[in-house]
């Protein structure tokens, strides 16, 4: 009888946020956004500046990666903020965040940003998931390295964002 009414609850949408840089999105990135999508219904993966980093891609051009890789997935919305990512948080009312932890070198950065973060907006909640083990080691930093020296870069992002690189490398 129970059983039977949980079929008439509507259940609300759980709505997570995937800030990044994402200069360029990797094949590691991705892997942080398919399984973030076994437990929520839609992720917004939010394109922001890093303060200390210089961009190799313009916002739209990230934006248009991330668009093109996820193109016709209804559950995956592509985004950009500028500021604070608690002040952002909050213009959405999304309150649950995703980040991907690779190894022990992210986890003082990482801890120091959730534990801050929160005390600006205590409602906040991060899930940290972990990469495929092929992924561990892989940063855009690497494959852009790998793209500025003509090397095998499509083993590490996807086609659309290969093409992007090479184009960057030959103009
Ligand atoms: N696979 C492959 N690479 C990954 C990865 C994964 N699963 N997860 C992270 N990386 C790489 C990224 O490509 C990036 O590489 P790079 O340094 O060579 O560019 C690096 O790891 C770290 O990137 P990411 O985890 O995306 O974080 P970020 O440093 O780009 O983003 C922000 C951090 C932007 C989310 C954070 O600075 C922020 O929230 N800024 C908004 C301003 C703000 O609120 N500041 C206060 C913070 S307390």
């Amino acid at each position: 009888m129970v059983q039977q009414e949980y079929r008439f609850i509507r259940r609300k949408e759980r709505l997570a946020v995937y800030p990044g840089s994402f200069d360029p999105v990797t094949n590691g990135h991705i892997d942080i956004i398919e399984r973030s999508l076994k437990f929520i219904d839609k992720l917004i993966v939010s394109v922001t500046h890093h303060p200390t980093k210089k961009p190799l891609f313009s916002f739209k051009e990230r934006m248009e990666m991330l668009q093109g890789v996820f193109r016709d997935r209804k559950e995956i919305v592509i985004e950009y903020f500028d500021g604070l990512l608690v002040d952002y948080l909050e213009k959405k009312g999304v309150f649950l965040v995703i980040r991907g932890l690779r190894a022990v070198s992210d986890f003082d950065y990482e801890f120091q940003m959730v534990l801050t973060n929160r005390r600006m907006l205590p409602r906040i909640e991060t899930i940290f998931l972990t990469p495929k083990e092929e992924y561990l080691y892989l940063s855009s930093s690497a494959v852009k390295e790998i793209a500025r020296l003509n090397g095998p870069v499509e083993r590490f992002v996807p086609e659309i964002v290969a093409e992007k690189l090479r184009e960057k490398h030959r103009s």
